[in-house]
């Protein structure tokens, strides 16, 4: 029987780190999705090239293209599910997006992103990459992690999928925490791809239930919880 595929259009601003690694794992058969598009906020996102050399189509939509305010906010968000829409995905998973894209209706729990930190804290507007890990730093916690949630109307405010933890260290940088979490997060947000696409996440208001993996399903065993 051949393995359903997540159809998946990938939405980047930067480095393309998070992208790079749905490639791979796309490409060694460790995760079964199509990326059928990739969405860049700017036309300089590194990440772009990954996208280049897999042979996905890319499209760049930049948010200074469109007015400032609400009405502004809206048309990029429409420009960018547009793009989805075209490119017949099924779910659009945001890798280091940088910008509030508001939702069409049609694409409500649809839409997935990664943060890298235990939301509700160190998240919201202005809080991405090593400014999460430095206010984590900061703050004197012991354990952060990352999270994968919906996509709603609002920074990092959506109904969260997953989390898992990630010790802080006394004598950590924002750039070795940064690096510890970005492991975990390698693995955390294909983990959620598959279990979309095997059906397995339910998401009723603001609670997301996981069902248990079917036998015979390929996952990585013993890695998680649920499993
Ligand atoms: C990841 O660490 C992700 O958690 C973070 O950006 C990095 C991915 O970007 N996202 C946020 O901070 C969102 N608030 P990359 O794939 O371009 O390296």
């Amino acid at each position: 029987m051949t393995e359903a595929k997540i159809t998946l259009a990938v939405l980047i601003s930067g480095s393309g780190r998070t992208l790079k690694n749905f490639i791979d794992l796309a490409t060694e058969g460790e995760l079964p999705a199509d990326i059928r598009l990739v969405v860049s906020s700017t036309t300089n996102a590194a990440g772009l090239r990954f996208a280049e050399e897999a042979g996905i189509k890319t499209r760049v939509v930049c948010r200074g293209d469109f007015a400032a305010g609400v009405a502004g906010d809206k048309e990029f968000g429409d420009a960018i599910f547009d793009a989805c829409r075209e490119a017949g995905v099924d779910y659009v998973a945001m890798a280091g997006f940088m910008k509030l894209a508001p939702l069409p209706d049609d694409f409500a729990g649809r839409v997935v992103n990664i943060h890298p930190a235990l939301i509700p804290a160190f998240c919201g507007k202005g809080m991405y990459g090593d400014r999460v890990h430095q206010a984590v730093l900061d703050a004197g916690v012991k354990v952060t992690g990352c999270t994968v949630h919906f996509v709603d109307n609002e920074y990092d405010a959506g109904p969260i999928i997953w989390q898992q933890p990630v010790p802080v260290f006394d004598d950590d940088t924002a750039e070795s925490l940064g690096k510890r979490v970005f492991e975990v997060e390698k693995e955390a947000y294909p983990h959620v791809l598959k279990m979309l696409v095997a059906g397995r996440v339910k998401l009723e208001g603001r609670r997301v239930t996981i069902a248990k993996a079917a036998r015979g399903e390929r996952s990585r065993a013993g890695a998680y919880p649920d499993e």
